[in-house]
């Protein structure tokens, strides 16, 4: 790492901002139409308050919890997020080491630059979990999932928001396009002879019986990821998901939707005593988590973040953001009065303007 001191995520921002290629930063930084999706989901948080408790004779606070059963040292998944080589050499197995290391897990995409293999071979106890997309070709995708669950991947994160690509401004104006030759699960697909390039590498026609069936015919548990409405987070549960996380993929899909901090109470409210209730978009804090889990979330994913650590300083800039935003967690934790993440509730989070 750099001889400037790195104090906060933003810091790391700016150094990733200088070393990404210009093309790729704009891929990974940005959002869709306007995206006052993206800008929102993190202003949004600045609309909550945490309540600050005193005396509450805490020594020190533990952030453990378990997602699907897996342990985690603190409630954090890195998300899946695409071409993750294209940030730094070190890639999805450097970030898979630095999520170890710190006691996250993380979640591999479809369309990572390397296989769930490769991803054990590097970090046998990291906890992981693969992310779907769905081809029209389901056997193919099956045998995706199969090579993941063999790979011992033990959940698997549906995502349901992405039936067509959201309307990407920067990426037309960069032109950009979708190096399929640098995503092994994508070449895999090609290789059974499937056409995965082009602006519909899903399936856009996906609906519950799906999942339903999935759900019957996997061994490990799913999560639905994209979930923005209760109405949707019912179906969710009601056919067959063991968790949902409430995203909107990071901005990047339909713009002007809400901020996810803003969806998360009443989804939480409806299904988080039936299913795990995981969330993302935004987090860029350790009092970001702290007001996630006050509002109902289990554990948080975070892409950008961590993706600025590769990008900063590979492997060892990708720790450094896991570490300052579990570092902040246990700090917002203790100064809530909060001996652990399962203390953490409704009653540590006022919203603003609320009666
Ligand atoms: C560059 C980039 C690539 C992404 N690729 C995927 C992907 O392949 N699959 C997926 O389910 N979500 C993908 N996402 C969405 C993330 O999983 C996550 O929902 C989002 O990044 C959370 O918001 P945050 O970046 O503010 O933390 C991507 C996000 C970014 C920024």
């Amino acid at each position: 790492m750099e001889a400037s001191p790195i104090i906060t995520l933003t810091d790391l921002e700016d150094l990733a901002a200088e070393r990404l290629d210009p093309h790729w930063r704009e891929y990974f930084a940005g959002g869709a139409g306007s995206e006052r999706t993206l800008r929102e989901n993190v202003a949004a948080f600045s609309r909550y308050r945490l309540r600050q408790r005193v005396l509450c004779g805490i020594e020190s606070v533990s952030t453990a919890t378990t997602v699907l059963g897996q342990e985690l040292a603190f409630p954090l998944l890195v998300a899946p997020t695409a071409y993750m080589r294209r940030a730094h050499e070190d890639g999805e197995e450097g970030m898979a080491r630095a999520a170890a290391t710190v006691g996250a897990g993380m979640c591999l995409s479809t369309f990572a630059t390397t296989s769930a293999a490769a991803i054990t071979a590097v970090a046998p106890n990291l906890p992981r979990f693969l992310q779907v997309y769905v081809y029209r070709d389901r056997g193919v995708t099956r045998e995706i999932i199969d090579m993941a669950i063999d790979a011992g991947f033990s959940g698997l994160f549906l995502t349901v928001d992405l039936p067509v690509v959201g309307s990407r401004d920067r990426e037309r104006r960069i032109a950009w396009e979708f190096p399929e030759d640098d995503l092994p699960m994508v070449v895999f697909a090609k290789e059974r002879g499937l056409d995965a390039h082009g602006t519909v590498p899903v399936d856009p026609a996906l609906d519950w019986n799906y999942l339903e069936q999935l759900c019957e015919s996997v061994t490990v548990p799913i999560v639905v990821k994209g979930v923005l409405e209760v109405e949707d987070a019912v179906l969710a549960a009601e056919h067959g998901a063991a968790g949902v996380v409430v995203s909107n993929h990071g901005g990047r899909q339909l713009d002007a939707v809400s901020p996810t901090i803003e969806a998360l109470g009443a989804i939480a409210e409806a299904v988080g005593d039936r299913v795990e209730v995981l969330f993302d978009g935004g987090i860029r804090r350790g009092t970001d988590i702290a007001l996630a889990l006050a509002l109902g979330a289990r554990a948080v994913l975070a892409g950008r973040a961590p993706l600025w650590g590769l990008a900063a300083g590979g492997e060892a800039g990708a720790r450094t953001v896991l570490e300052l935003l579990r570092d902040e967690l246990a700090t917002a934790l203790h100064l809530m009065g909060c001996a652990s993440v399962g203390d953490v509730g409704p009653q540590n989070v006022t919203r603003i303007g609320a009666a």
